[in-house]
């Protein structure tokens, strides 16, 4: 059996554990497996650009960040978007044909799994897995790279906290998910954030300013927020995507986060600074859990291949792995339900999630 392999979309710890548990699947139970590793996702698919690997370029990998065979994102929109005289798609369709695919494994995103569906779609036997520090692929219950993500952003929110302590000042800890708040919402808990704020629930300025305030009166005189990069303000909220970057370009911000400490400043009199992590929440090794995780995956992947389950993606729910169809996840989200466990867990113990009057 023939098999190409690509990472496709933004990194994540764990990549390398997935490729790992699913290569050393399909050489112990596939018969006749070649593993092909596609460089850069779907962009060397596109380009040809692929080699034939070997047993032992899967070994020593299991801890190691990042993916070894290279990843780049390419926007859904653009795959059936006709460029001399072929598009995306097709090139892909052609060169799977080309290298005599059996199969074809995608490690990838929400974007990842859309385009898994248009190649499905045209006829090549595709299986997706997970990934996403941001959890927001719908039909699974977590997503790999989310728990080590979770440890980075919980530390950094550790380490504000001690100097948000020694200065009396409130600190904004902006942490990763421009759509979803799965980071925000179990690092802001893990790290104690006072406020955690979501792209899911629209926060209002006041409410925020009126809890550091209180906290201060308190004699609390540092405040920890958490607050998402999707993180919108109640008076943005209806606005579309453009119209909110072009409203936020006016003050030169990007994202709510500045704007929101600038606020505090200026209306609860506290001393603000802003904390970006960014990409330290991608890179790095996985947590323990991941790595797990992604062993458990990246085998049921390779069970998938060697069953010919093709046009599915791996999902984890419960304590149970299983698969959905690709047509029927690709193009949703899972967003941070306004019930969540979690967010009633915050709300019992006074953390405030900018919605309250
Ligand atoms: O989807 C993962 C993610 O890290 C998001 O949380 C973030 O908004 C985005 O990717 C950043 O993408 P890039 O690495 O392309 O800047």
């Amino acid at each position: 059996m023939k098999i190409g392999i690509l990472t496709s979309g933004g990194d994540c710890p764990a990549l390398n554990a997935v490729i790992r548990g699913f290569a050393k699947y399909v050489y112990q139970n596939v018969k006749d497996a070649e593993i092909y590793g596609i460089a850069d996702g779907y962009g060397g698919l596109i380009a040809g650009e692929y080699k034939k690997m070997r047993p032992e370029d899967f070994s020593g990998i299991l801890n190691v960040g990042g993916t070894i065979l290279g990843t780049s994102r390419q926007p859904f929109k653009k795959m059936t978007v006709e460029e001399n005289n072929s598009t995306k798609i097709e090139k892909m369709k052609k060169n799977y044909k080309k290298m005599g695919l059996d199969c074809l494994v995608c490690l990838g995103g929400a974007g990842t799994h859309k385009s898994a569906g248009l190649l499905c779609a045209e006829g090549l036997n595709v299986i997706g897995l997970p990934k996403t520090i941001d959890n927001d692929i719908f039909g699974t219950d977590v997503t790999f790279g989310f728990y080590s993500a979770v440890d980075v952003a919980t530390e950094c929110i550790d380490r504000v906290h001690t100097t948000a302590a020694s200065h009396g000042r409130t600190m904004l800890v902006e942490i990763m998910g421009n759509k979803v708040g799965w980071l925000t919402l179990y690092a802001g808990l893990a790290g104690g954030a006072d406020i955690i704020l979501l792209p899911e629930i629209p926060f209002d300025t006041d409410v925020v300013c009126k809890k550091v305030r209180e906290r201060a009166e308190a004699g609390k005189a540092f405040s920890i927020i958490a607050i998402a990069e999707g993180a919108v303000q109640t008076s943005e909220a209806g606005l579309k995507k453009k119209e909110r970057a072009a409203l936020r370009a006016q003050t030169g911000d990007v994202t709510a986060t500045n704007r929101l400490a600038r606020d505090i400043n200026a209306r609860a009199g506290v001393e603000t600074r802003v904390v970006v992590p960014g990409h330290l929440q991608r890179g790095g090794n996985p947590s323990a859990l991941d790595r797990a995780l992604s062993t458990e995956v990246g085998a049921y992947a390779g069970y998938l291949c060697k069953e010919g389950l093709f046009g599915t993606t791996v999902a984890i729910r419960g304590e149970k792995i299983t698969h959905n169809k690709i047509a029927d996840i690709a193009g949703k989200t899972k967003w941070v339900p306004l019930d969540h466990p979690m967010i009633e867990a915050g709300r019992r113990i006074g953390v405030s999630f900018g919605d309250e009057n």
